[in-house]
């Protein structure tokens, strides 16, 4: 990132959004053998559909990421960014769930205009179109889609998601953070404790769980000294033992220290 960002200049979530739209085009446009559409003053139309959950609770929904694109939007327009072409984009209501996030997906297919997927952002919603999406050569990117096997090697055979890029923090990344953190600081011994039911929005369990397996795999990938004779693993919390008692009995003095 640093070469391409000036010292002491801050990258603007438009400028943001902009350079996501100006990539999904250039894959889309590489890619694309579609018939082209026209739309006004000859400008080539590029319909980008956005499957995102309309409930306001998640993180990335409809209300918040329309207005975003909107503004990313103008700016293209303002700086000629992309002279040769007109965006367009389409909304539907993932509902976050698989099974309507892949029957909106199809529609959108069906209609054969749509050049590139913004989301889903929900997990199992982005997996069922992730897995389709590359046969119909249409990229998707999207902010969400945390767990791991998103980030898997795109180019060897038989890859799950080869055309599913992420644009934000991922567990990967948030992985990436504690192991740099335990490193600089000389930390061996690691134990997670998470719980189950959080971030219901996303999925209805296991959202804690996937983001400790994904931390856990970083750190074994990183060759850190833990889990051996010590035993580290990560602890479901129980919902109704006290907090107290686990800290003293999961945590205690094993895991005190360095
Ligand atoms: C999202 O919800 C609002 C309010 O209920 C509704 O007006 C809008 O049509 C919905 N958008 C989509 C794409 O479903
Ligand atoms: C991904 O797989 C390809 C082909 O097997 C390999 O050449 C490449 O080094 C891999 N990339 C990473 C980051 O592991």
């Amino acid at each position: 990132m640093q070469r391409f960002l000036p010292s002491g200049r801050r990258l603007a979530p438009q400028h943001l959004c902009a350079m996501m739209l100006v990539l999904a085009i250039g894959i889309s446009g590489a890619r694309s053998r579609r018939t082209s559409h026209v739309g006004s003053g000859n400008k080539e139309l590029v319909q980008i559909s956005c499957i995102l959950p309309n409930n306001t609770h998640m993180y990335a929904h409809i209300p918040r990421v329309r207005p975003a694109l909107d503004i990313a939007n103008d700016y293209i327009v303002r700086h000629r960014l992309l002279p040769d072409h007109q965006l367009d984009f389409t909304y539907a209501d993932s509902r976050c769930s698989p099974t309507y996030a892949q029957i909106e997906a199809i529609d959108f297919y069906m209609k054969g205009k749509t050049r590139a997927f913004f989301g889903p952002v929900c997990d199992y919603a982005a997996a069922a179109i992730g897995r389709i999406n590359w046969h119909w050569d249409i990229p998707l990117l999207t902010p969400g889609a945390l767990v791991q096997d998103f980030g898997e090697n795109k180019t060897v055979a038989g890859a799950q998601f080869p055309m599913v890029t992420r644009v934000g923090a991922s567990f990967d990344s948030m992985s990436g953070f504690v192991v740099t953190m335990m490193t600089q600081f000389g930390w061996r011994r690691v134990k997670g404790l998470y719980e189950r039911h959080t971030n219901t929005e996303v999925m209805d369990e296991n959202f804690c769980y996937l983001a400790m397996n994904a931390l856990y795999a970083v750190i074994a990938r990183n060759g850190l000294p833990i889990g051996t004779d010590e035993g580290s693993t990560f602890f479901e919390m129980p919902t109704s033992q006290d907090k107290g008692d686990v800290l003293r009995n999961e945590v205690g003095v094993k895991y005190a220290g360095k």
